[in-house]
């Protein structure tokens, strides 16, 4: 496996193996690789010939007061992990590599980068949109793997593909959980285990939005209001928004006809979680 740090370095490399003739696989992340991540990984070595996991924590999807010095960080531990899954490529690059002094350029999807996440981080999305359409262009993947526990994240990159009339084709595959539950995030090496019992809170109020669905409930405001008295109940956790949105637009709704995403971010302490479900119809989750 080859570790790039330049993107001279690994255009070169990916150039030579499309000329000859090799499919390009590509998975972005932060690092601090968990299983979520390696689900992503293990579906890009089935579905091409060449995989490139990229490690690069994005100062510009931060805001100011967010985590951005603390976040996890473990190039070595990842590398070894990756190696060992028979990755070819990883891109490693420094924030100078990706963004030089006198960067100016950034890409918004408009409307849909304001919702959910994006109230309460403004410019995230922005900051994702950018550093994902710069990969993209360094790295020409065919495919491109994504998580749907960032779902809003894989909404927003589908439109920017769409209205930007790129090439690559994009997977979204499903949230890998622990046991109990909790889905995985490099951000839940933050939590106590007093708070990380207390972050199960997420999952079950999905739960139960998915029982009462199951059980007949079409009107959000009913599904919303159970959720957020679930969450309630617990001491250590503060709702940043709980919302059931159309999957397109993600404008909110109030009665499921067809499907819809269930989205929360909560405050477990000063950790921020997100999770999701799509309730659907039967026949209707693709
Ligand atoms: O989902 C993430 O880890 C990040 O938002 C991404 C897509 C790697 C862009 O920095």
């Amino acid at each position: 496996m080859k570790v790039c740090h330049q993107i001279v370095e690994i255009k070169e490399i990916i150039s030579r193996d499309k000329r000859q003739g090799f499919s390009i696989g590509f998975v972005p992340t932060m690092g601090y690789l968990h299983e979520g991540h390696l689900s992503l990984v293990r579906e890009s070595l089935q579905t091409t010939a060449k995989t490139v996991v990229s490690i690069f924590v994005n100062p510009t999807q931060f805001g100011p007061q967010e985590d951005y010095q603390d976040y996890p960080r473990d190039l070595s531990r990842d590398t070894a992990r990756l190696e060992e899954m028979g990755v070819d490529y990883v891109f490693a690059p420094s924030p100078n590599e990706m963004y030089p002094p006198g960067f100016k350029t950034y890409v918004e999807v408009t409307q849909l980068q304001d919702k959910l996440c994006g109230r309460s981080r403004p410019g995230h999305f922005r900051g994702v949109c950018t550093i994902v359409l710069k990969l993209f262009n360094i790295i020409q993947p065919d495919w491109a793997f994504f998580g749907q526990k960032d779902a809003q994240q894989a909404i927003i990159i589908q439109k920017m593909i769409k209205d930007l009339n790129l090439e690559t084709k994009i997977k979204v595959l499903p949230i890998v959980r622990d046991q109990d539950g909790l889905a995985l995030s490099s951000r839940n090496t933050y939590l106590s285990p007093e708070q990380r019992q207390a972050a199960l809170v997420l999952y079950q109020s999905l739960q139960l939005a998915q029982l009462l669905f199951e059980e007949g409930e079409r009107r959000t405001s009913t599904i919303k209001q159970a959720m957020i008295n679930r969450i309630q109940q617990e001491p250590l956790a503060k709702i940043d928004y709980v919302e059931i949105v159309e999957m397109e637009n993600l404008d909110e709704i109030s009665l499921i006809t067809d499907k819809a995403l269930v989205a929360l971010a909560v405050f477990i302490g000063r950790v921020r979680l997100i999770d999701n479900v799509i309730l659907a119809e039967k026949g209707k989750k693709e």
